[in-house]
């Protein structure tokens, strides 16, 4: 048997015939960028997040880049996110030309420790903004982040690119800061058919703001009242995403379902000394966007599913303060065991809601099969 971690295939299949009429209408219109689907995209993407207001960016790095911009950050400047994330997390606080400060993680579930933060930010100084990331689709714990935020005058930028759907006491992702990024690559739970990103949040001045970043600054043409830079997000993905996102709450509700099936299947099988699932505490919702588990003898467990048709991935095999661009920084191995420890153990299984029963089932036990091979146990 063959289990991708991720396959499209059943959901373009299903999805074919919509997706490409919408596709001919935009063509038929000969209108490609910033039109009638963005705009309405950016109104559905504001109701289904519980915010005022989106702006559609060109991707989820641009939806970052363009947030700490309209939030004033910029040289001279700090932001504190975690080293444990995709490296648009921090590579967007570097690009706008403010510091990336990192804070280690809980353990559980990977996102910033707000006990850590607080004594980092009794030290350092020159703190302009916080990037927590809701890692894998679990939102961090963003009540105690928030309360710090606003004793310290902080902005709150959310990467919630992994995370569409996730809730956090009752609210969604993208509602829960300042702003909410949010990415559209192919392989989110929301994706299009290349590149595309948004920014979500309440405040309509940012809302402006972010529109004029996105179109060079401007606010009427050939009038540049800020500079910014082009991310404008095109009429065939924002119509591609208008299909899909009516499907959304279905397909999250599948992944949630594969990940409970294989929390009972890993611990029927007595694989819990073996593997760590996921926890998803009651105050939040997860949208499974990876269904990752810390497993030991995680490359060995690796290959062999690789070897038995099984795709998996590892993220992040590198945590981001030992990234050679980072270097300049001043980190060392050892600064942030608990994200160095996750990229030694954890492991993302296929999730995807087209996933079969039986490919949920033939991957645990696979996974059994490895931990009862002589010499393991
Ligand atoms: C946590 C995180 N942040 C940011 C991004 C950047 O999004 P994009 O690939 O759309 O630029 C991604 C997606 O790859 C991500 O997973």
């Amino acid at each position: 048997m063959k289990v991708p971690l991720l396959s499209l295939t059943g959901q373009y299949r299903q999805l074919r015939r919509e997706v490409l009429r919408e596709v001919q209408k935009v063509c038929d219109s000969q209108r490609y960028i910033l039109g009638s689907n963005v705009e309405a995209l950016e109104k559905e993407i504001a109701r289904y997040c519980g915010t005022r207001y989106a702006v559609g960016v060109a991707s989820g790095s641009d939806a970052i880049r363009l947030a700490l911009m309209a939030a004033g950050v910029g040289p001279g400047h700090r932001v504190v996110t975690t080293p444990y994330s995709f490296f648009a997390t921090a590579g967007s606080i570097a690009l706008v030309g403010a510091v990336p400060v990192f804070v280690d993680i809980e353990p559980e579930s990977y996102n910033m420790d707000p006990e850590r933060l607080e004594s980092l930010l009794r030290k350092k100084k020159r703190i302009k903004a916080l990037l927590p990331v809701h890692l894998f689709g679990q939102c961090a714990e963003m009540r105690p982040v928030k309360k710090l935020a606003r004793s310290h005058n902080l902005a709150v930028i959310e990467d919630a690119a992994q995370a569409i759907g996730a809730e956090y006491s009752g609210r969604r992702a993208g509602s829960l800061g300042d702003m909410g990024c949010f990415s559209f690559y192919p392989s989110k739970n929301l994706g299009c058919f290349g590149d595309a990103g948004i920014v979500t949040t309440d405040n309509r001045r940012t809302a402006e703001r972010l529109k004029m970043l996105r179109v060079h600054g401007s606010r009427s043409q050939y009038l540049h009242t800020v500079v910014g830079t082009n991310s404008r997000l095109d009429e065939i993905q924002a119509a591609v995403l208008r299909v899909k996102i009516k499907y959304l709450e279905g397909w999250t509700e599948k992944r949630i379902k594969n990940a409970e099936r294989y929390n009972e299947l890993f611990s029927q099988a007595g694989l819990l000394g073996f593997v760590t699932p996921p926890t998803v505490p009651s105050s939040k919702r997860s949208v499974f966007n990876q269904y990752v588990v810390r497993a030991r003898q995680r490359d060995r467990l690796r290959q062999y599913l690789q070897k038995n048709g099984i795709g998996t991935a590892v993220y992040y095999p590198v945590p981001l303060h030992l990234q050679k661009c980072f270097r300049s920084l001043g980190y060392r191995r050892g600064d942030f065991p608990v994200s160095e420890k996750a990229a030694r153990q954890a492991l993302a299984l296929p999730v995807y809601p087209e996933l079969k029963k039986s490919e949920l089932n033939y991957v645990v036990a696979t996974i059994k099969r490895f931990y009862t091979r002589a010499g393991r146990r």
